[in-house]
């Protein structure tokens, strides 16, 4: 049972939250011909098509998500308005375009697959029965819009599959700036993007959806968080990755085949779109206005983790996607309109280049 209490009423969900702009199909088709081209770069260079990004897999896990019993009226909405059990997919992935030495330290991405799931859909998802949440280990996007990624993402692009070592010289350079960096109490997202990030446990960390998606009557913000003591033991657990290209796919394997994984699934709902904007996606919604609070929880029983048969099942035949949802779970804002056609692009042009079909 939840106790934590709002300051304020939420904001409702109105169409009129989002606000469309006239140069946002230009950069969508923009986006899409990056996201392409760096795929077929990396399919043509190893003969198989992978993600145009997160191609890189390091846990491949079955659960369960239940959602909490007695939940608020505000929290008690879409696939969380009743106390069910779903069964769940879950991967854990890298942002670039290739499968880098894990020496390149880079921000961990968590992809959520619930299955099962019945009521109506987002336009586009119509024949689904999946409500897929993606999480990456900081609270905001690097970028505000989807036209600030694309110009990130054309430099990225022009040195995909290029220099694998400099790589990972350039990321040991750039974790030892970015403990300096900590050191001020602050932690820098360019460094971290760049191949800065800490070389931690990624079962330790917590993860955001970073960007708002409709919450039933409200609109929300998302927050995957460890809470079993073994996943506890493992917040910024350092990884030793020496002479390991895979070491973080191993140190994942060998903790789940020995223990269960619990994460607690909370909401941070919207209670004013002038400081919790649905627009920009640079912007961290302030947990004092409005806390994160626990709406479900995800198990993992002591499995395998990863194996190539686990990659064939869930890197090749599925796709997880902000826009496999309910209605009542709608994304929200620039940046998630721009996924819409950008995850579409990519999960096609692998299914095709592999003659893999995606079950979902
Ligand atoms: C305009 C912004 C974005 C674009 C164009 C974009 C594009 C993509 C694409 C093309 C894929 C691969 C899809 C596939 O082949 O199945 C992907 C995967 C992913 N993205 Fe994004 N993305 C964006 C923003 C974000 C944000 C804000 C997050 C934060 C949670 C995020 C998290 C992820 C994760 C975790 C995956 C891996 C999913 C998996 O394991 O299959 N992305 N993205």
């Amino acid at each position: 049972m939840n106790t934590t209490t709002l300051s304020a009423m939420p904001v409702r969900y109105d169409p009129a939250v989002e606000t469309f702009r006239d140069d946002e199909a230009q950069t969508q088709k923009d986006l899409v011909a990056t996201l392409v081209d760096m795929a077929s770069t990396m399919a043509d260079h190893t003969g198989h098509a992978m993600r145009a990004v997160h191609a890189k897999s390091h846990g491949l896990l079955r659960g369960e998500l239940r959602v909490l019993d007695g939940l608020p009226e505000p929290l008690a909405q879409g696939l969380f308005a009743s106390a069910r059990r779903y069964p769940v997919v879950m991967r854990l992935s890298t942002p670039p375009a290739e499968v880098l030495d894990d020496r390149v330290s880079l921000p961990r991405g968590m992809a959520v697959k619930v299955l099962g799931v019945e009521g109506a859909r987002v336009e586009g998802s119509e024949g689904g029965t999946t409500q897929d949440f993606l999480f990456v280990d900081g609270p905001v996007f690097a970028a505000p819009d989807a036209k600030g990624f694309l110009r990130s993402l054309k430099l990225l692009a022009s040195t995909t599959d290029k220099a694998p070592n400099a790589k990972r010289v350039l990321s040991s350079v750039l974790q030892g700036l970015e403990k300096t960096v900590e050191s001020f109490g602050t932690r820098s997202g360019t460094l971290i993007a760049l191949g800065g990030h800490p070389e931690t446990h990624p079962l330790g960390a917590t993860f955001f959806t970073q960007v708002p998606l409709r919450y039933g009557a409200y609109i929300a913000k998302l927050q995957l968080v460890p809470v079993s003591p073994a996943l506890l033991a493992l917040e910024n657990a350092p990884l030793d990755l020496a002479g390991k290209p895979d070491g973080t796919r191993e140190a994942v394997a060998d903790f789940i085949r020995q223990y269960p994984a619990v994460w607690e699934l909370r909401a941070q709902l919207c209670i004013d779109l002038e400081r919790m904007p649905v627009e920009d996606a640079s912007v961290e919604w302030p947990q004092e206005l409005s806390p994160f609070v626990a709406v479900a929880r995800i198990t993992a029983d002591p499995q395998e983790g990863w194996s190539e048969a686990l990659a064939r099942e869930v890197d090749d035949g599925m796709a997880f996607n902000p826009w496999h949802a309910l209605a009542a779970h709608r994304p929200l804002g620039n940046v998630m309109r721009a996924r819409k056609v950008a995850y579409a692009a990519s999960s096609e042009f692998r299914s095709e280049r592999n003659g893999c079909p995606i079950h979902r």
